[in-house]
């Protein structure tokens, strides 16, 4: 084995490493308002669900030449946002609302994407996108010693596409083409899926 110390290492390299060992990850694709009503849309793959009960996730944040990405500041702004799952058809479409564009940029307008209103929230959805949820934030917070901020948002909504929703309650990973990011620029499609039943003690 070969042993690393991020703290004998380039910071950037630490970080890069990390990357590509806690992956794949899910991408969130969030879209959020500014307190003007600018629609505004990112991935994001530091995401998770965090709680189940009620549901909550969190995206991690970090930031632009030591500035506020977008994104943080209009949940701080507005405390909402959504977050859609990406599949193998909006990949290029993910990819490039990922680009540095100015603030008050619509992400939506540059990928061509087209909205849906949301229930819940004020920010749009992505139409086309296989799955979205409505988020109000519940927490923000700084992830000591770093650049990073945890956003912590409980799901008001759902939305599924039909075919996905299979009749145990569960979205069919299979339908739904999920694309996950690796380290690096490097992604991935879903594998093998397969059952195991927990022990019951
Ligand atoms: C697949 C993918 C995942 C990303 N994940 C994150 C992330 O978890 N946290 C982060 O701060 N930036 C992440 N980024 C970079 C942001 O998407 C990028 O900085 C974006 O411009 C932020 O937009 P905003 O300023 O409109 O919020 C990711 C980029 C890609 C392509």
């Amino acid at each position: 084995m070969l042993t690393l110390a991020p703290n004998d290492m380039p910071m950037r390299d630490a970080g890069r490493l990390l990357l590509s060992i806690v992956a794949p990850r899910p991408i969130a694709w969030v879209s959020t308002l500014s307190a003007g009503g600018k629609p505004n849309l990112a991935p994001f793959s530091f995401f998770n669900a965090v709680a189940s009960n009620p549901p909550v996730v969190m995206i991690s944040i970090g930031q632009r030449k030591g500035q506020n990405k977008d994104t943080l500041r209009n949940v701080q702004e507005t405390g909402e946002f959504v977050l859609q799952l990406v599949n193998e058809a909006l990949a290029e479409a993910m990819n490039l609302t990922s680009g540095d564009w100015e603030y008050g940029a619509n992400e939506f307008e540059l990928a061509k994407l087209e909205t849906a209103p949301s229930l819940e929230v004020k920010p749009p959805r992505v139409a086309n996108a296989p799955v979205a949820m409505e988020a109000r934030v519940s927490q923000i917070i700084p992830v000591t010693g770093t650049a990073a901020t945890l956003v912590l948002g409980r799901i008001m909504r759902y939305h599924v596409r039909a075919d996905l929703l299979r009749l145990n309650g569960l979205v069919d990973a299979v339908a739904l083409q999920p694309i996950m990011r690796l380290g690096g620029e490097e992604y991935t499609t879903l594998g093998r899926v397969f059952e195991m039943t927990r022990p019951k003690v």
